[in-house]
């Protein structure tokens, strides 16, 4: 692909797609807290807002749980015992997102089809987007100081490139 003139093409590794990722889950959970705090918003606004939510948690974000589980993990495995233990963590608490997460897209479903039931739905919504904040604050930055840095200072350029055709794979199709 052509760059833009004068300026080099610098292909993305993976961590930097990985960080692109982070930077959504961080927008979207902004996104569900308003959602939840919500009180002069028009009725299309709330609905909008809510199919976006439920969107990226139920589309995109188990494709990035996928990428750090099944294209980052394996590579990483066995070569740093700190960084095992860290993987170890991250694993656990993907799993530990499932519950809250759940509550979240349920009730953003209801605000998407029918943005009247915010009164009795707001607070549900809140509960699961500052539950979820708590979790992905520590979450995320296991894997951008521990996890993220180990995959560019262990894994080779072949190795990379590897990841980040099974990262774009994964969205391809
Ligand atoms: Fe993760
Ligand atoms: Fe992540």
């Amino acid at each position: 692909m052509l760059g833009k003139i004068g300026k080099p093409v610098t292909p993305a590794d993976a961590v930097a797609l990985l960080l692109e990722c982070h930077g959504r889950i961080r927008f979207f959970l902004a996104m569900a807290r308003r959602v939840g705090e919500a009180t002069d918003e028009s009725a299309e606004t709330v609905s909008d807002a809510s199919v976006q939510v439920h969107r990226y948690f139920t589309l995109a974000l188990p494709l990035h749980a996928r990428d750090e589980e099944e294209s980052i993990l394996p590579r990483l495995r066995g070569r740093d015992q700190l960084v095992d233990a860290q993987l170890d963590a991250m694993v656990r608490e993907h799993q530990e997102h499932h519950q809250p997460l759940g509550r979240l897209v349920e009730a953003c479903a209801a605000l998407g089809a029918d943005p009247g039931r915010h009164a009795l739905l707001a607070s549900s919504v809140l509960h699961a987007a500052t539950e979820l904040e708590r979790h992905f604050l520590d979450h995320l930055a296991r894997e951008e100081e521990v996890i993220f840095p180990a995959v560019r200072r262990l894994l080779d350029g072949a190795t990379d490139a590897s990841v980040v055709k099974e990262i774009r794979l994964r969205r391809s199709t």
